[in-house]
């Protein structure tokens, strides 16, 4: 794990978020059901909330109105979240969230980002078990991972405060380090 250095800036009143960002299969969903549980946070996935305003799986959005349009949702999604002063909750998004600039910059205003990752190898197993990833609907995935990773790395590192490798680590374990960290960062430790 790495700390970065950086805390709130002075005079603002951060916004209290555990926001969750990585790569498809990284585990920020199941991280986020351990932190909400370990924490008392409300959950929110970015992904859960379009498919519930939309009426439509996330496969259906892409294959029907465009990647362009989720991404636009996934915008409007934070936007609101900012609006609404949202705080104290945890926050788990989908894997390209990075990729739009102003995502980056409203989620880290959104509270305290960790950027899971994992193997290119435990992200195909991981991945290859279901359907519901457009992106990865290919001849060949473990490529479409691989170009996908190279092209958003830098993304996740600008954005996140801490990235975690969760290789061998238990649920439990990066539960425990995220909060830590998260203290430290929000100053309450
Ligand atoms: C995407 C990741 C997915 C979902 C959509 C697009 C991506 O979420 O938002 O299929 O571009 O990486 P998960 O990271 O939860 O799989």
């Amino acid at each position: 794990m790495e700390h970065a250095p950086q805390t709130p800036t002075q005079n603002q009143q951060p916004l209290e978020n555990i926001i969750l960002v990585g790569f498809m299969g990284t585990g920020k969903s199941s991280l986020g059901r351990e932190l909400h549980q370990n924490l008392g946070y409300q959950l929110i996935d970015t992904d859960h909330v379009i498919e519930k305003q939309t009426g439509k799986s996330i496969p259906d959005i892409f294959s029907q109105d465009g990647e362009a349009t989720f991404r636009n949702l996934e915008t409007e999604q934070l936007k609101q979240l900012i609006a609404k002063k949202t705080s104290k909750h945890i926050i788990s998004t989908g894997g390209g969230i990075v990729c739009t600039p102003e995502n980056r910059t409203i989620l880290r205003q959104l509270g305290f980002v960790v950027w899971l990752k994992c193997s290119e190898e435990d992200i195909f197993e991981r991945t290859s078990q279901n359907k519901n990833r457009p992106l990865l609907q290919c001849d060949d995935p473990m490529q479409a991972i691989k170009t996908l990773l190279e092209e958003r790395s830098p993304y996740y590192e600008e954005t996140a405060h801490l990235e975690i490798n969760t290789t061998g680590l238990s649920l439990d374990e990066v539960s425990c380090g995220i909060l830590e960290s998260a203290r430290y960062y929000f100053g309450s430790a």
